[in-house]
Formats: structure tokens, sequence, C-alpha cells
């Protein structure tokens, strides 16, 4: 699907974002090894979200919908059924990484696999730990999907200092850590997204710049009842754009604010964003408030290496916003954004490029020099929901109309983008 986008004189409004992709994983995998049934609000029926429901009906789970949520009834630790088929994560990173966590402890064989972005994307990064901890998970030669899992006698806690900053690898560890012998415990330099902690109810401890996260082998969560607060990283997109965009103002309601996800916030203000936090409150362990977003003129700020895990999913959005900042804008040390749905690093410099942006390309990330005026164009969305919904923000500020290629990758996060984005700007300027 095609959509073509002009230049916007002005957002206003109060955009609906989607419940919390990350959180609404954690919700379903860890409500389906509950004792109980979960009850959990305001759940993300994107399509990522979806093909983890999907993948745990198939392991016997029954999830049940009522209007905004779902009931899960949790089968325990041990009560998963053996598949009758291959589990399918789809386009879904965190589906096939947290599942395997589960899938290395259960009594029977299962395969996972993916569509053709995630049988790219490396597991390794989870294939070798696991293994550490007796596991018998097993690749393709080159180490990605399909993995296929079988039974293991037993599965031991280990002591594991994350290489790489992934929450998805965190997660998989804690949850086989369930299911092992002995304590497991995980460390982190940088820290990632900590949803999987706050969800299980974890210990963590600080250690000067680490993190570390234990769990106790056996440890059975028990059903909770929750209401999952509106995604960031979606707001993220028409935040951006209510500052690059002259004359907009916005209000985002019900927006996560876990402080391991606000890195977008933290540049955004940093870059002179006007951007006010309000009503700040606490709802189902994790922060939540509103956000009111203001046309702004930015300028462009040093990208700490400690805050790249932070915004990982939030850079090409970021890169967009920087187009319209003052001074240079420069991303190192986040090469694992050419393992994500696309290679991001490649997406965000053709596609700006493209636009007429004249960008250093590193192998760990990229440069320019702000403020540019942006030429309407023809913008490939790689196959990935991010790069799409960024190109459509860049579209808003380019001079002449843009062609965003394969719009229909929105469902992956945010299904309701585009007709969210067209009441943002009065149905003018986003044409299907
Ligand atoms: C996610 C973690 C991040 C992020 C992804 C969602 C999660 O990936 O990019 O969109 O829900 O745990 P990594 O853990 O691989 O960095």
């Amino acid at each position: 699907m095609e959509v073509i986008v002009t230049p916007s004189s002005g957002l206003h409004g109060e955009p609906k974002i989607p419940p919390d992709k990350s959180i609404s994983h954690r919700a379903l995998i860890i409500g389906a090894i509950s004792k109980g049934t979960s009850v959990v609000h305001n759940i993300s029926r994107a399509a990522d979200p979806n093909s983890t429901r999907s993948c745990l009906e198939a392991l016997g789970v029954r999830i049940e919908d009522f209007d905004s949520g779902v009931k899960i009834h949790g089968k325990g630790l041990r009560g998963l059924n053996k598949p009758s088929q291959v589990l399918d994560a789809q386009n879904s990173g965190t589906t096939m990484r947290m599942l395997a966590g589960v899938l290395v402890g259960q009594p029977f064989e299962s395969v996972v696999t993916g569509d053709a972005s995630l049988q790219r994307r490396p597991m390794e990064r989870i294939i070798q730990p696991l293994r550490l901890m007796g596991a018998r998970i097993y690749g393709t030669e080159t180490l990605t999907a399909p993995l296929r899992i079988f039974p293991s006698k037993e599965l031991h806690g280990i002591t594991y200092e994350l290489p790489i900053p992934s929450a998805q690898v965190k997660s998989a560890l804690l949850l086989a850590g369930l299911y092992a012998e002995g304590e497991t415990v995980v460390i982190e330099n940088l820290q990632t997204r900590d949803h999987t902690e706050r969800y299980l109810g974890l210990e963590t401890e600080r250690r000067g710049m680490q993190r570390v996260i234990r769990v106790v082998g056996g440890y059975q969560p028990q059903a909770q009842v929750v209401t999952i607060p509106g995604d960031i990283s979606a707001a993220a997109f028409f935040l951006v754009a209510a500052l690059i965009v002259p004359d907009s103002d916005i209000v985002i309601r019900n927006v996560g604010l876990n402080p391991t996800r606000l890195g977008v916030l933290d540049v955004l203000l940093r870059m002179g964003g006007a951007i006010d936090i309000l009503d700040l409150r606490e709802s189902g362990g994790e922060p939540v408030g509103v956000l009111h977003a203001r046309s702004s003129s930015l300028r462009n700020v040093p990208i700490p290496r400690e805050i790249i895990p932070n915004i990982i999913d939030e850079i090409p959005v970021l890169a967009f916003a920087a187009t319209s900042g003052e001074g240079l804008f420069e991303v190192r040390h986040a090469s694992d954004l050419r393992n994500k749905e696309s290679d991001r690093i490649a997406a965000i410099v053709n596609n700006l490029r493209s636009m007429g942006v004249e960008v250093e390309e590193y192998e760990d990330g990229f440069a320019f020099e702000g403020p540019v005026k942006l030429h309407g164009t023809v913008l490939s969305g790689c196959r990935d929901h991010r790069i799409v919904m960024a190109n459509a923000l860049a579209a808003l500020r380019a001079e002449g109309p843009t062609t965003i290629l394969e719009a229909e990758y929105v469902s992956i996060s945010f299904p309701e983008f585009w007709s969210e984005l067209r009441k943002l700007t009065g149905q003018s300027s986003v044409k299907s």
C-alpha cells in the first residue's frame, strides 16, 4: 500500500496511541505461565503482540477477549501443551526471543520460525547463553531462525553479563531462569527496558553503572490484573511531528513513562522541544502521564553512548527531528540498529539522502548537519513499521508531496497510525 503525505500546516488534537507493545508481549507470556486467570486491560491488538498470542494459543493457552482487553487462563509453569504445529513469530523478534526462554524449560520439542525478516535476525545472542544453562536449542548454520528446541534433562542457573544491551535477551534468560535449578543472575552494563523484571516482581540491584537482576528457579508467577499504558515509542512519532511542523499543539494522554523508555523525551527536551509532562501517576507497576507538545525551534545535541539502548526504537524518528535542528546530529555505538526489522542505519541514511540530506554513514551510526530542507520524494519503508512511520512525519515538513511505500507495515505496532495522523492534520495531508 502507498500513502501520499503532503506538507502539513499544523497538527492539532489528542491522538490515540496504541497500548505498549513491549508490555503487551510480557503480559501475554507471563500470564500464560502464571497460576490463575490474568485480566489485562488495554492490550495491544497490533500484529506483533498478536503473534505472541497465537503462539501461546498453539501451546494450549486459552485467551479470551473482552472489549479492551483479554483474560489469560494461565497454565502455570509446567502446564503448556506440545504444539501440533511450528510456532510462527512472524515479524516479531520479541515473540521469538522471549518465547524461546519459556520453551527451553518444557518437556516437549518445539520449532519457532518467523517471516523472511525475522529469519535474517541474529539468534546467537539467546542460543549461546541458553545453552550455557543446559538448554538444547539449535538454529540454522548461521544461528538464525527457525529455532529447534528439545527438552533438556535439567536447566541450571547461570550468572551472565549481557555482551550486547538487549531487553529481549535479558527477558529470555529470566524466563528460562524460572525453569532452572538455582539462581539465574543477569548483569547489564547499560540499562535496557525493565518491563520483564517489573512484571515478575524480581529483585534488582544497582552496582555502580551495572544492574543485577536475579530470579530463583521454580518461582511460580501468579495471575495479575493490569492495565497497559500507551506506547511511548508510538507517541514519539506524533511528538516529533508536533515539534517540527509549525503551528502544532497536541496532547497525548495515558502514555507509559517508564524511566527505561524516556530517552526519547530526554533527547527532545535537550534539543529545546516544548514538551510538558503532566499528571504523572502509577498504573499497574508502571509510571503513566500526559504529554503536551508544541512546535519548537530545535538544536541538535550530543547523543551519549549510555542512552542508545533507551532510544533504540526511536532513532529513526529522532533522525528526522534532527533535520530541523541546528547543528551536528551524530549517532554512534548503535550498530545493533542494523539487526532490527530492517537494517535501520541503511534505511535512515538512504531515506535522508533521497530527501536531499548529506549524510555520513558509519558501521555503527550516521551523522549530518542540520537544519536541512527536505524534498518530497518516494520513500521505501524497508518493510519496517518504524521506518514507515518516521518517513511519514519527515514528509509533513518536506517541500512537495512524498509517497510512502509499504504503508501497511504500521500494523506491526500501530494499526491506527494513518487514521490518527489524518485526524491530527485535519485530513488534508494524508491520502491513500
Ligand atoms: C524490545 C526490546 C528491544 C526493542 C524491541 C522491543 C522488548 O530490542 O528494539 O522493539 O520488548 O524487549 P532488543 O532487546 O533486541 O534491543
